[in-house]
């Protein structure tokens, strides 16, 4: 095997994914700016999709009474109250934005035309059955959720994913198209101090199965 050639940013990348942690303490009193709301967004969509579909949408919160209301959805997690910005990561159960995506594939010369067509249909295919379209919008929003959660530690925010959420009731305060489905709601803020140790994690021998499981 040839040696790991390390890039410039590793240490920085390294740590910031070790010591990224879902934070529940926030300073209630401070706001996130809008520019740096939208860098969040930004970073998100730079998350891997199927086919670079980037089958997602971002429905932020930061109204006091709608945050009151999210945690009633949320089954009382005050924190995203005290956070001030919920942001409810969505999902396409349908790939809708197929057509233009397989179109930059062909403009940007990646593929030509039939190959394109070819990858669109087995895409289309791919989501036929409902349980199908529910997979890619979790797995694919979930990335961008991921990714989200990273900047927001880069720039010494607090964030913390959450699913326990009711997700019908969620869908409907969001006002999402049936075809998006709530996957990941993530309270955003600045930090209000230290948050407790992280718990143990399985070990790596444990969950690393090497050929098959
Ligand atoms: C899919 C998922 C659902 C979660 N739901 C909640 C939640 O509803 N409320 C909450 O406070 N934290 C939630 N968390 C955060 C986890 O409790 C946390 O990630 C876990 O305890 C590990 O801690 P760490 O992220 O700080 O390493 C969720 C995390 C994931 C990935």
């Amino acid at each position: 095997m040839s040696e790991t050639q390390l890039l410039p940013e590793t240490d920085a990348l390294i740590d910031g994914l070790r010591s990224r942690r879902s934070g529940h303490n926030f300073d209630a009193d401070a706001d996130l700016d809008e520019e740096t709301l939208e860098e969040l967004v930004r970073d998100a969509t730079l998350a891997p999709s199927s086919y670079n579909l980037q089958p997602w949408e971002f429905v932020t919160v930061q109204d006091d009474d709608r945050l009151d209301e999210l945690v009633d959805i949320a089954f009382g997690q005050e924190h995203i109250a005290e956070a001030g910005t919920a942001i409810l990561v969505a999902g396409h159960t349908d790939p809708k934005t197929a057509d233009r995506v397989f179109e930059e594939w062909v403009e940007a010369g990646r593929v030509d035309e039939e190959t394109a067509q070819g990858m669109k249909e087995q895409t289309v295919a791919g989501y036929e059955s409902d349980r199908a379209g529910r997979d890619y919008a979790v797995r694919n929003a979930s990335l961008a959720a991921q990714n989200l959660l990273l900047s927001a530690h880069a720039r010494g925010l607090t964030a913390t994913p959450m699913t326990g959420f009711d997700f019908e009731a969620a869908a409907e305060f969001a006002d999402l198209p049936e075809d998006t489905i709530p996957v990941v709601l993530l309270a955003v803020g600045p930090s209000g101090g230290d948050e407790p140790e992280r718990l143990p994690r399985r070990s790596v021998d444990e969950v690393l199965h090497r050929e098959s499981f």
